[in-house]
């Protein structure tokens, strides 16, 4: 339980870091600061990375397997002190999850957990990318593809029941290895190979559209329909994310990239942390967490200060683009101390969920 409770937190630390870090990159000086080139990293690698492989170790049960998320916690730190021995330590971290998920695997070979190995090995080489090579378009795309194919293997495995046409899972296939094309070999050509990974993007996304079990989920009532809203949307925004990415390829920095990485990484992303949080916290926790309606504000708001954002990057108005920068995070801010304050409340009423 202390492990857990001690990773989950540490987590929720990073985070807040990595938030910071975005908005300290808009311009704006958040304590700590001089995080601000930790930004992606610590998102994805430390963040994204040690909550994904804690949710996996949960579920196994065996000691090995915390190793990952101890390694992506510790390197996360480091970066925050500034210490950038944490690179090597994430990178060795992501090495093995690699091994995890190919231990889940063999435990149960599937094409979700084969969808959810492949994303493993994509934070590998995006670490890789970030630490070796310092290309950070690549490691932001091979990032952006790790957390796309986690989530399409769990929403894979979730919507295994649900009746599916036999195309069905070969056009999965299909679009898994398009994304797998334009991210790895985008160094070779970037034009064409972020082109050819927006393809994968917008195919995975029309597939989640069409085959995902949320259609189902937003017939229901409360916490359901919420899941089925967040995970609907998020859909939309990879959807979008993916169109820009064919449309301009993946420029180096500024506006048009900050659009099209926070297109998949924000919409989307945090669509699926909003949908899967009532479902991963309690599961990690062991704790029941509760649902309030109040949810739908921080899921709206971050949609719309997107919304707002991706206009401004395009529209080039520096002064919205940070405003709404800062909406997106604090959207995310509000999402989790509004859970935590239900929660909360919830376990002291010890009222049925
Ligand atoms: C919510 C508030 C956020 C803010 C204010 C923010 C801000 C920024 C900014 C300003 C950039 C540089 C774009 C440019 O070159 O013009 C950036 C890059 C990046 N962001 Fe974010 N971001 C946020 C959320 C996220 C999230 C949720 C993720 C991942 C899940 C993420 C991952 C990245 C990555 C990987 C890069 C590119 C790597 C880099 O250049 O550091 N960001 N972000």
């Amino acid at each position: 339980m202390a492990i857990r409770v001690f990773l989950l937190v540490s987590s929720v630390l990073l985070l807040l870091l990595s938030l910071s870090a975005g908005v300290e990159r808009l311009g704006l000086s958040l304590w700590p600061p001089g995080l601000a080139g930790f930004h992606g990293p610590l998102m994805v690698s430390a963040f994204f990375g040690a909550l994904i492989a804690l949710e996996r170790a949960v579920g196994l049960s065996e000691a090995w397997t915390f190793v990952p998320p101890v390694l992506m916690v510790l390197g996360g730190f480091l970066l925050a002190l500034g210490e950038p021995f944490g690179y090597p330590v994430l990178l060795l971290g992501s090495l093995f999850y690699v091994a995890v998920a190919a231990y889940i695997y063999r435990l149960q070979p599937a094409d979700f957990t084969q969808a959810m190995g492949v994303g493993a090995v994509l934070l590998f080489f995006g670490n890789l990318a970030w630490a070796l090579f310092y290309d950070p378009p690549w490691a932001a795309l091979l990032w952006a593809g790790y957390l796309v194919l986690i989530v399409a293997g769990e929403r894979l495995e979730l919507s295994r029941f649900v009746p599916k046409p036999a195309r069905a899972s070969w056009q999965f296939a299909l679009a898994e290895g398009t994304t797998l094309l334009g991210l790895l070999l985008f160094p070779l050509a970037p034009g064409v190979f972020a082109r050819i990974g927006g393809l994968g993007f917008v195919a995975l996304a029309l597939w989640l559209l069409r085959y995902d079990i949320a259609w189902v989920n937003l017939r229901r009532e409360g916490v359901h329909k919420f899941m089925g809203a967040a995970l609907l949307t998020g859909y939309v925004w990879l959807l979008v994310g993916g169109v820009f990415l064919i449309g301009y390829g993946l420029p180096p920095a500024g506006p048009v990239y900050d659009a099209i990485l926070h297109s998949v990484y924000v919409g989307f992303v945090f669509a699926m942390v909003f949908g899967h949080a009532p479902v991963i916290f309690p599961a990690v926790l062991r704790l029941p967490i509760r649902f309030h309606p109040l949810a739908y504000l921080p899921l709206w708001l971050l949609h719309l200060s997107l919304f707002a954002r991706i206009y401004a990057d395009f529209a080039g108005n520096h002064a919205v683009r940070v405003q709404a920068g800062v909406w997106n995070a604090l959207a995310i801010v509000f999402y989790f101390a509004i859970t935590a304050v239900v929660s909360l409340l919830g376990l002291r009423d010890r009222r049925p969920l």
